[in-house]
């Protein structure tokens, strides 16, 4: 990349200011100050402006991942047990998820190495539906899909609205899909606890128009333009 570009990129000013820096003799290449307004950056090349080496900005990553079951969703265990950033091993850049899964959850996660937007997409105002399929034990009265819906408290916080369908009903048990506009600590668990019927597993399908579809367990994609910014909308 040009070296007036590169300057660009990394945020620093324009590409004709740091042609005139580059003339005025205040740019570095390897720590010799560059003659050659023309250059182009080379892999491994230190380039710093008035002193200070400068980073060229890395490409934005936006993934949808599948997390499998005994994961943790964190960028390091204290127990040094798998994360989901075992998971991403071909993608250059700093990714982190954006927003969490239990361990014992599976299902959609963002992953990504944009931190505004992560700010923007975790920030409550946007409030992006997250769905859930659980599998709970025993069966759901009238009276319980109520309460669920209406907002039902989970010790000390009351959930706002939710939407909650009965998917299937087992011998025992029932796959119900369930969307919720906040993201408390174990909130889909509680919720079901609450009405006696706790859940046994735990799959989330889908956070606002980003759905999980047939992306295999473990396995991730790019989030096209139109989710990522759906996302933050
Ligand atoms: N609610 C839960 O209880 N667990 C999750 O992982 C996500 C939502």
């Amino acid at each position: 990349m040009r070296i007036n570009k590169y300057i660009a990129e990394a945020g620093i000013c324009s590409r004709r200011k740091a042609d005139e820096l580059i003339n005025n003799g205040n740019v570095k290449v390897n720590g010799i100050t560059l003659k050659e307004p023309g250059y182009d950056v080379k892999e491994g090349d230190v380039v710093s402006v008035n002193g200070n080496v400068i980073n060229p900005v890395e490409e934005k990553v936006y993934l949808a991942l599948n997390k499998p079951l005994g994961y943790i969703t964190s960028i390091k265990d204290q127990f040094d047990r798998p994360t989901v950033m075992d998971l991403v091993t071909d993608v250059e850049g700093r990714l982190f998820p954006v927003g969490r899964l239990d361990y014992n959850t599976t299902g959609l996660l963002i992953m990504t190495n944009d931190g505004d937007w992560a700010q923007k997409v975790a920030h409550p105002k946007h409030g992006q539906g997250k769905t859930y399929i659980a599998k709970i034990n025993g069966f759901l009265t009238e009276g319980k899909l109520n309460r669920l819906r209406k907002g039902i408290d989970i010790g000390g916080f009351v959930t706002s609205p939710a939407e909650v369908e009965v998917m299937r009903e087992l011998p025992k048990q029932t796959e119900v899909k369930i969307t919720i506009h906040e993201g408390r600590y174990r909130q889909v668990r509680k919720m079901f606890k609450a009405v006696g019927t706790p859940v046994l597993e735990l799959e989330r399908v889908a956070i606002g128009d980003v759905k999980l579809g047939r992306l295999a367990v473990g396995g991730y994609r790019k989030l096209t333009k139109k989710e990522i910014e759906s996302l933050s909308k």
